[in-house]
């Protein structure tokens, strides 16, 4: 068991009268009780008790250059000189527009969001605008947000509903699909006329599972066949695992792509959905003038002067692409080494993951799926694993299915303390 020091015991008692479950978004709880960060800087989080935690989680995946980068420090000073929130137009979202634009290979026009979440809601509306189709294909383990109708079959065995309140009105149109598995999502599309089809590139929070090349090249074919958008939500991969992203990356380009985390500079919250022109189009008003043609899009924040300064700085520095070589380095160590001690100790775990995002699987074979990684999972070994990190200094995503995200920040020496603690605890339940 994890044990947490007594001040953010205190303020985890305080939390509990005021947020359900003490937290403030459900993946943050762990057990006995989180611990409450102070202060945080490059790769590591100090806690209220004095701890220091070699920090993994990295703002859920969106601090690819660490946590208060001296660039992003500087660049929010200044845009606070600006205004934080206009609400009228201005020349920061434009900068930061033609600088998304330039970078995600598959997009010409963009609207930008407050979250990943929104910008999903909206990519879905603006495909079933431009197909007239209502359907939606997502796949198993996938997570796009809360948007009703794509929080359905997130969570191991897929097959009940993710949350109340979700009507069967507002899920009945989406078609949950096999991952990698091209035969069966051939067969959906079979017996399904899909308006879009959404995909991670890699399995975000189903586990850093990368989809398979060839498995993404005919899911765009497929597409093309049958006239069904394709929808790249790139919230996590999008500027990671390459400038351009996990289309740029893979080398498959989709019709409209969602972003999100490091899209704001890796501290402010936004998101965004960008397509070809002829896609983004349909959101012009001045154009379909009658609202019932068009795709709607709107949100007081959106494109906020703050957001949009610090945005571009920050995506003008990942443009340089030297920190790739440095995160992706870490990355493939990591994974690789992971899998030499699990064998080593003839344990029954697998690594996954591509580039910075890494995935830890107490499984009995290598997950290619969030289905495969689930069915033979150990959990309560994953559980003493989260702690036993815990415990050692380190701080990692979720409790059942450990995953971590590497940021510039992270040095060789920090990847080398990871496997050392996961060592000794494979070592210590290895029979
Ligand atoms: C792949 C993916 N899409 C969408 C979202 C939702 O983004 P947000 O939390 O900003 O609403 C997330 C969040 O973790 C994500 O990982």
């Amino acid at each position: 068991m994890y044990t947490p020091g007594r001040k953010s015991k205190e303020l985890y008692e305080r939390a509990k009268k005021v947020f359900p479950a003490g937290v403030s978004y459900t993946i943050r709880y762990f057990e006995p009780h989180p611990f409450y960060v102070k202060k945080a800087k490059g790769c590591r989080v100090h806690d209220v008790d004095g701890n220091v935690y070699i920090d993994y989680w990295m703002g859920h995946g969106a601090l690819i250059l660490g946590h208060n980068h001296p660039l992003m420090v500087k660049a929010i000073k200044e845009a606070a000189e600006i205004g934080t929130h206009i609400g009228l137009v201005n020349e920061y979202e434009v900068m930061y527009a033609e600088q998304v634009v330039k970078m995600i290979p598959s997009a010409e026009m963009i609207k930008f969001t407050n979250s990943g979440t929104e910008a999903n809601m909206y990519a879905v509306r603006l495909a079933r605008t431009y197909t007239k189709r209502s359907k939606i294909g997502k796949f198993e383990g996938g997570w796009h947000g809360g948007y009703d109708a794509l929080h359905v079959g997130v969570s191991y065995p897929f097959n009940k509903p993710e949350s109340g309140g979700l009507t069967e009105g507002a899920t009945k149109d989406t078609i949950l699909l096999p991952f990698n598995d091209l035969e069966e999502v051939e067969k959906k599309f079979r017996e399904h006329e899909f308006a879009c089809v959404v995909i991670e590139p890699v399995l975000g929070a189903g586990g850093c599972i990368p989809a398979d090349k060839e498995f993404l090249k005919g899911l765009r074919e497929l597409c093309d066949d049958t006239g069904t958008l394709l929808i790249f939500d790139e919230v996590i991969t999008g500027f990671r695992l390459s400038p351009g992203g996990g289309q740029k990356f893979y080398g498959v380009y989709p019709d409209i792509t969602v972003l999100g985390k490091i899209l704001g500079g890796g501290g402010l919250p936004v998101g965004a959905f960008c397509a070809r022109k002829e896609i983004m189009e349909l959101l012009d008003h001045t154009k379909y003038p009658d609202a019932s043609t068009r795709a709607f899009h709107g949100g007081t924040y959106s494109a906020n002067p703050l957001v949009c300064y610090v945005g571009t700085k920050i995506l003008r520095e990942l443009e340089k692409g030297y920190i790739y070589n440095h995160i992706n380095k870490l990355g493939e160590k990591i994974i690789k080494e992971l899998d030499e001690i699990f064998q080593k100790y003839n344990f029954q775990a697998f690594s996954s993951g591509v580039g910075s995002m890494v995935g830890i699987h107490f499984t009995k074979e290598k997950p290619t799926d969030a289905r495969k990684a689930n069915t033979t999972k150990n959990v309560e070994l994953v559980k003493k694993y989260h702690a036993h990190l815990l415990n050692n200094g380190i701080v990692v995503i979720k409790p059942t299915l450990p995953h971590l995200f590497i940021s510039n920040a992270h040095t060789e020496n920090e990847i080398e303390e990871f496997l050392r603690v996961t060592e000794e605890f494979v070592k210590k339940h290895s029979q």
